[in-house]
């Protein structure tokens, strides 16, 4: 099983949250590249059997506009095909609509969530970190 985990960290929060995740799908079994989206090329996430993707709200609940948003978009353009699918990603103020319309979107995409609501207040604490690695080992499971 190969799970590609990709995501946009400013200041260290959702970077946390991807690297228990891809501890998650590690101990499941899963060979993960973790990258940050500047280093993702869409073409190879793609070929992976999974793929976790994380981002923080940015500007009023949407995602970070000059990296993770343009790859969302070559995502969407190449589609999903029913691919298992975790999007995760830390926030402050607001109350988590940037990534229930990121889970809405992506599914239009063909993704297939294998997790929702999957975000951590500011800086991952233990429960977060827990929740985050377990969906790791879900998503590493969903495609045998
Ligand atoms: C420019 C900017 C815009 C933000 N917009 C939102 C927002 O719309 N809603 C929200 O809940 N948090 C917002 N935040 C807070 C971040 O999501 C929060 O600080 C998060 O922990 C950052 O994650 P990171 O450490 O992975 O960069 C914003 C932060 C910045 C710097």
């Amino acid at each position: 099983m190969t799970v590609s985990v990709v995501y946009w960290s400013g200041t260290g929060n959702t970077r946390a949250m991807a690297e228990a995740v891809a501890a998650g799908a590690r101990s499941a079994g899963a060979k993960v590249d973790l990258l940050e989206v500047a280093a993702a090329d869409p073409d190879s996430v793609l070929r992976a059997e999974a793929i976790a993707l994380g981002c923080p709200a940015m500007g009023a609940e949407v995602l970070e506009e000059s990296e993770m948003e343009p790859f969302v978009q070559r995502l969407e353009s190449k589609g999903l095909g029913g691919k298992p699918l975790l999007l995760f990603g830390s926030y402050d103020w607001g109350d988590g609509q940037w990534l229930r319309d990121w889970e809405e979107r992506m599914g239009k995409a063909g993704a297939s969530l294998v997790s929702h609501d999957l975000k951590a207040h500011l800086e991952p604490g233990e429960q977060d970190i827990a929740a985050l690695s377990e969906a790791g080992k879900k998503l590493a499971g969903s495609g045998q």
